[in-house]
């Protein structure tokens, strides 16, 4: 049966940059999209950035740019890096939109109407010197408790006391130092308590985790709560309908983007949106959240969704944290990696891999070895997987023309039915979110698949003439095997897929392709290309030096404790620009200075190396052909100790165009490409995506 499924990821915030955590949960729910899809169900899958709250305000104010600015600078970067891991969204948009304006204020409005606001001040934290109220993570002080200074104004990280900030022991605020003044303000407020049987039905029914349930059942022990959902200005977000200077709070707004980004895609698209949306809605609705926001998505959200006359989501699909070498990502130890850094050193696809072999639908956080991951690509992806394919596809060109057997050899009827039988459970497991057990289960046929092939050596029948028709039906049979197994890994690596599907000449591979009538039989294949490359471990140590772009704010709407470094979240508290620790000393001293007259003699260019060769004679040369829009250059780049060609081909990055041409041993060399190096490594520079060749640099 056909279903029609609406698919989110938790929503990124707009003041940080994507990285390797929240990629998890992307990588995640990408994969399962794209197993439904092949399963032929209907899936929109959609995303946004979260944009509203004090912390995009305020590091917008520290930027000097309006929060627009730097929210569009942010997604702009985000979809970058969400495509450079091939996650598809088919929206993927802002929680600052007309769409979830509109939703957010006619949710209220319902609520309001049945009785679910209510208004009362309060009395809060307030900074004088910056004229803002402040949220409780950006007040610091002692615990009332235990005494221990320099907690945050929620709970205290030595004793685990919760508290109010209005608790705290001579508190300062963290933006200007000041000691905050209390200040009352009238505040509106969901009555969550008045939701507490529905809550309890839906909780109970399926909806939610078992292992949640027990975080579910302390909540409601301790009682619901009125929630705050009102915040006073200066503040970015949504003014309430109604009031003067008071906004939805973020975490109001937030879960209505998916709403909202969901109307925006509606309406490009011709959707129904209110199919979706209204009550008893047949399509299912699947939020992936990290565990810290359990709360919000299963006591807020639906009761938001249920008291506003919504319908309310079909499953909630929880996952842990990530761990980097067993520890939570530290930028101050070097293992808080963004998908920008990871990019440059790693394709995505070794990334999708690595993980999706450690996630099986627990909230079990997960770790990333990093040698364990290379090791894990190498010998599953390169060593089993993709062997198949190159230990199979040269005989079959050379000896066959590429043609395939029109028929399996009787003995490896048993093998191809185990495959083919395989498909059901995979299929399964893709569906429970373990994808861990569906790849353990993938590379068990692989290994089997090799030993299939060992059995019969091929290599040793290329060599008797009269057993080429035995040849070409084990190699076929090897071809075939891989073609399951591309079938079974598509999820997992769409792009590394399409490359095997274009070898083989197939169409796009489906799950109703993984029967025997579908076999690959009969026809001709391409000459094997070089489908993967094996992963040096050489490239961490590349990793662990790149240098950050420069972050927008903090990755979380933590603040700094101080004023100096307002961009980083745990780094050392002298920081540059990049949000990298000042120049080591073993730098070389800065050249004279030039005028920009001189600067402006160089034309750079933004190039695509659409070749690279090793040159037989140099072992430190490479020879790239370089697309600059107008015309093609070859230049000879010193870089073959820190690349390989496949790394380069496809890449973009800057060259001098103008450098008169060399002759060299090998060829003329016609310009210069730029890389930062101090001998011990070498790093090529880049544009940003969405730079084009030929542009020049100014
Ligand atoms: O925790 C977070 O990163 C939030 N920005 C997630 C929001 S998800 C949804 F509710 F919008
Ligand atoms: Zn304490």
């Amino acid at each position: 049966m056909s279903r029609t499924l609406l698919v989110t990821s938790a929503l990124p915030y707009a003041n940080g940059s994507i990285h390797l955590g929240h990629l998890v949960e992307h990588i995640q729910t990408d994969i399962w999209v794209r197993h439904q899809r092949m399963q032929g169900h209907t899936v929109h899958y959609i995303c946004a950035d979260d944009t509203h709250g004090t912390p995009v305000m305020l590091a917008a104010q520290a930027q000097g740019i309006p929060p627009e600015e730097l929210i569009d600078k942010a997604r702009t970067e985000h979809v970058r890096d969400f495509q450079g891991f091939h996650v598809h969204h088919d929206l993927y948009y802002t929680t600052h939109s007309p769409e979830t304006r509109v939703l957010a204020e006619t949710i209220y409005r319902q609520l309001q109407q049945a009785g679910y606001i209510t208004i009362r001040p309060i009395e809060q934290l307030f900074d004088t010197q910056r004229s803002l109220f402040l949220p409780d993570r950006f007040i610091k002080g002692e615990c009332p408790r235990c005494h221990a200074k320099d907690q945050y104004g929620d709970n205290c990280e030595v004793c685990g006391a919760s508290y109010a900030p209005t608790d705290l022991i001579q508190p300062v605020s963290a933006l200007s130092g000041a000691t905050p003044v209390r200040r009352t303000s009238e505040h509106h407020f969901f009555r969550l308590a008045l939701c507490e049987s529905f809550l309890r039905d839906w909780t109970h029914s399926g909806t939610i985790p078992p292992e949640a349930a027990n975080k579910l059942e302390e909540w409601f022990k301790t009682g619901l709560t009125d929630w705050d959902i009102s915040r006073d200005k200066p503040y970015f977000g949504f003014e309430i309908p109604g009031t003067v200077d008071k906004f939805f709070y973020v975490w109001l707004d937030a879960p209505v983007g998916y709403m909202g980004t969901f109307k925006k895609l509606a309406e490009e698209r011709g959707l129904d949106f209110d199919a979706v949306w209204k009550k008893d809605s047949p399509v299912e609705l699947y939020h992936f959240i990290g565990k810290d926001i359990l709360y919000f998505h299963s006591l807020f959200w639906p009761a938001m969704l249920e008291c506003a006359g919504y319908r309310t989501p079909t499953r909630l699909f929880v996952h842990g944290f990530l761990t980097v070498d067993g520890q939570k990502m530290s930028k101050s130890r070097g293992s808080f990696i963004t998908a920008h850094q990871y990019l440059q050193v790693f394709d995505p696809e070794y990334l999708r891999y690595y993980f999706a072999a450690k996630l099986n639908g627990s909230m079990d956080d997960i770790d990333l070895n990093l040698k364990d991951f290379c090791a894990r690509v190498n010998s599953d992806l390169v060593g089993k997987y993709i062997n198949i394919a190159s230990r199979c596809a040269g005989f079959l060109t050379k000896r066959f023309d590429g043609w395939l057997a029109p028929a399996f050899p009787e003995s490896a009827t048993p093998l191809l039915q185990t495959f083919y039988a395989a498909a059901q459970p995979i299929a399964q497991h893709y569906d429970d979110r373990d994808y861990a057990r569906a790849l353990r289960e993938i590379m068990t046929l692989a290994d089997a698949a090799n030993q299939y092939i060992d059995q019969y050596k091929p290599w040793e029948l290329a060599k008797q003439p009269d057993q080429a028709p035995l040849l070409q039906q084990v190699c076929s049979t090897g071809i075939e095997l891989f073609r399951l197994l591309t079938l079974f890994l598509k999820p997992v690596l769409p792009v590394l897929a399409q490359r095997a599907e274009s070898f083989l000449g197939v169409l796009p591979l489906q799950w109703t392709h993984a029967f025997p009538a579908q076999a690959l039989t009969g026809q001709r294949i391409q000459a094997y290309q070089h489908l993967l490359t094996r992963i040096d471990p050489k490239q961490l140590d590349r990793l662990a030096t790149l240098d950050q772009e420069p972050p927008t704010t903090p990755h979380k709407a933590t603040p700094p404790a101080q004023t100096t470094a307002p961009y980083s979240v745990d780094s050392p508290a002298v920081t540059s620009l990049q949000g990298m620790p000042t120049t080591p000393s073993a730098l070389p001293p800065l050249a004279d200075t030039i005028g920009i007259d001189d600067f402006s003699r160089i034309d750079l260019r933004v190039a695509r190396i659409v070749d690279a060769q090793t040159v037989a004679e140099a072992d430190k040369l490479l020879r790239l052909t370089l697309d600059i829009g107008l015309e093609q250059r070859i230049v000879f780049a010193g870089i073959k100790g820190s690349y390989t060609p496949e790394q380069l081909v496809g890449r973009l990055t800057v060259m001098v165009a103008n450098l008169s041409p060399r002759k060299m041993r090998f060829g003329e060399s016609q310009g210069m490409v730029l890389a930062a190096g101090d001998g011990t490594g070498l790093y090529l520079l880049s544009p940003d995506a969405g730079a084009t060749p030929g542009l020049r640099l100014k």
